[in-house]
């Protein structure tokens, strides 16, 4: 009787320890999924937040980039022109009212005259001597400038010299310089290419030629010119 009731509690002490060691086990299974499932969720929280800082900083470079973009518009732009009977300035001031910047008249330190006639003499002896005709307009701040609009007349085939005294004065180089002129019908007469030897680190584009008879109507042709040189 004894024996049997020994029997039945070592039994019942066996089962529960089994019963025990099991629950040990399962609860070990358990933390150890929790552990990982911890792990992978912190993970997932850095990926996340790597994800949040790499958004921030291609926020950052767009505003960076828009910033730029401001810096690089039109206050880079001057439009610089000769204009003796008015032809060429109203073609500055269409380009001008297109692209914004800065806009220059050049002016001689001597006046030309106002006789047509005197006016043919004088210029072509300038050509003649190759002068350098004195300009009172100074432009303090060239070097903020990356495009030159540069306007002129054609005289005798060629620019004025009032321009050659600019082109010598000022370093143009790494610019870009966009010649227009206005003329009775010469068309532009191979000045880009002067411009491009007395300038020759700076690039010249394609350059805009308009009839002196045609300049009130000419905007179009102007707006056109800018949109094929970039503008
Ligand atoms: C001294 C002088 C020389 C000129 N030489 C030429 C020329 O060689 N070819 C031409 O087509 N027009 C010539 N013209 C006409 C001017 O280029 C034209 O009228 C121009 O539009 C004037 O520009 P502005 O009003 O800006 O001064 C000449 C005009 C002057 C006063």
């Amino acid at each position: 009787m004894n024996k049997k009731v020994l029997a039945l509690v070592a039994i019942i002490l066996v089962i529960v320890v089994i019963g025990i060691v099991v629950g040990i086990i399962l609860a070990g299974n358990n933390k150890n999924a929790n552990t990982v499932q911890n792990q992978a969720s912190s993970e997932s929280q850095e990926q996340n937040q790597e994800i949040g800082q790499v958004a921030n900083n291609e926020n950052q470079t767009n505003t960076e980039e828009n910033q730029n973009n401001q810096e690089s518009g039109s206050e880079n732009v001057l439009v610089v022109y000769f204009s003796h009977t008015g032809n060429t300035e109203t073609v500055a001031n269409f380009i001008h009212e297109a692209v914004g910047g800065d806009i220059v008249k050049l002016e001689t330190e001597e006046p030309y005259t106002d006789n047509y006639n005197d006016l043919l003499d004088i210029a072509q002896n300038e050509q003649n001597e190759n002068a350098r005709p004195l300009l009172s307009t100074q432009i303090d701040n060239i070097e903020d400038y990356d495009t030159i609009f540069l306007g002129y007349p054609i005289w005798w085939g060629d620019m004025p010299m009032a321009l050659y005294t600019f082109l010598d004065e000022y370093d143009l180089a790494g610019k870009t310089i966009a010649p227009f002129t206005t003329s009775g019908g010469s068309g532009l007469s191979g000045t880009p290419s002067n411009i491009a030897d007395e300038e020759p680190n700076a690039t010249v584009t394609e350059g805009l030629s308009i009839r002196d008879n045609n300049v009130e109507s000419s905007q179009s042709e102007v707006n056109e010119w800018l949109s094929e040189i970039g503008f």
